[in-house]
């Protein structure tokens, strides 16, 4: 089934008939506060009114013209004014390939290092997404790159790769910000671990090793993007036995998923944000949600029940 729903996130002919039902769009919304910048920056008001930060990501991935490229620019220039000017908690993470990373390599470097100058100033972090396996050694290449001259600038690391224990040594030896998480494309068995608890497994030790006391004593920022409950609870012991301050590192989860955890989390002494998504290019996002748990069908189903 997961295999499945991430083969239809690729299917042009299945996003052009999906997109228009309204079922389907009603079965989104369960996981998106809406499609525009303001519906992102409302959910992001009510959640910092209880003390969660936010992560505003503006869907959209492998954009071709170069005027689409430009405008996906100028929308987070704005949403980093915007956020900024709202007061809030709120950073921002953007998708190499929304900005131009298929076109030319330079091209996406530019937009990034004038993105993450333009979060700095206003006090915040840039998060990279990451993505299918094509691009981990290009979007790593460019981190390194650009994380000298840019502080605040943070890139997702996916636990399934096999290579991935070898690039988190190479960027903790750097100093970085690591948001840590499972990952969630179709990948190759010689690529990417295909068994789930391998996964945890590598998250777990993953984690460990970003919150041990030599890499936080590097300056290193830890970000584990996680719902799993069991790992979670893991990773308090880990905290508790090791001496780790609860507010030296976060949790982050996706918007509509384990709400209340954060809240939860947030009141225990952590620190937690929420990874909010929107924009009209929800189809593959969207089939990927669906594929981490399939049962989600089922609200898929009922919206379709009305
Ligand atoms: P797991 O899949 O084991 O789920 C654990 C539990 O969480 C489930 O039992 C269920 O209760 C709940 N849950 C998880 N997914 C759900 C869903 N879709 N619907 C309903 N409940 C669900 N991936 C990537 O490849 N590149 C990236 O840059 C990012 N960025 C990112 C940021 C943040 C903040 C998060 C939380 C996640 C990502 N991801 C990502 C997605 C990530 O790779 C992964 O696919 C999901 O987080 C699901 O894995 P879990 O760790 O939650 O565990």
């Amino acid at each position: 089934m997961r295999q499945t729903l991430l083969a239809a996130a690729d299917n042009g002919w299945l996003r052009e008939r999906a997109m228009r039902q309204p079922f389907v769009r009603r079965a989104v919304s369960r996981f998106m506060p809406g499609e525009a910048l303001d519906d992102a920056l409302a959910a992001a008001r009510r959640l910092h009114e209880r003390h969660v930060g936010t992560i505003l990501t503006h869907l959209g991935e492998n954009v071709s013209s170069r005027e689409e490229i430009e405008a996906v620019q100028a929308h987070y220039v704005d949403a980093l004014e915007r956020i900024a000017a709202a007061g809030i908690d709120s950073e921002v993470s953007i998708k190499l390939t929304q900005l131009g990373l298929d076109q030319s390599e330079r091209l996406a470097f530019d937009h990034t290092a004038q993105l993450a100058t333009r979060a700095r100033e206003r006090g915040a972090r840039l998060w990279i997404d990451m993505e299918g396996s094509a691009y981990t050694e290009r979007t790593l290449a460019l981190y390194r790159e650009l994380r000298p001259a840019h502080p605040n600038l943070g890139v997702a690391l996916q636990a399934y790769l096999r290579r991935t224990p070898d690039d988190l040594d190479a960027l903790l030896a750097l100093g970085s910000a690591v948001r840590l998480v499972k990952g969630a494309y179709r990948e190759p068995a010689t690529i990417a671990f295909p068994d789930k608890h391998d996964v945890d497994e590598r998250f777990f030790e993953l984690a460990r090793r970003m919150l041990a006391p030599e890499a936080r004593a590097r300056g290193n920022w830890v970000t584990l993007g996680t719902h799993d409950a069991r790992l979670i609870a893991r990773l308090e012991a880990v905290v508790a036995a090791e001496g780790v301050p609860r507010d030296g590192f976060e949790f982050a989860m996706l918007f509509g998923i384990r709400r209340g955890e954060p809240e939860r989390l947030i009141a225990a002494g952590y620190r937690a944000r929420v990874l909010i998504s929107y924009g009209s290019h929800w189809f593959p996002w969207y089939m990927r949600r669906l594929a981490e748990r399939p049962a989600n069908l089922w609200f898929v189903m009922r919206s379709m029940l009305g």
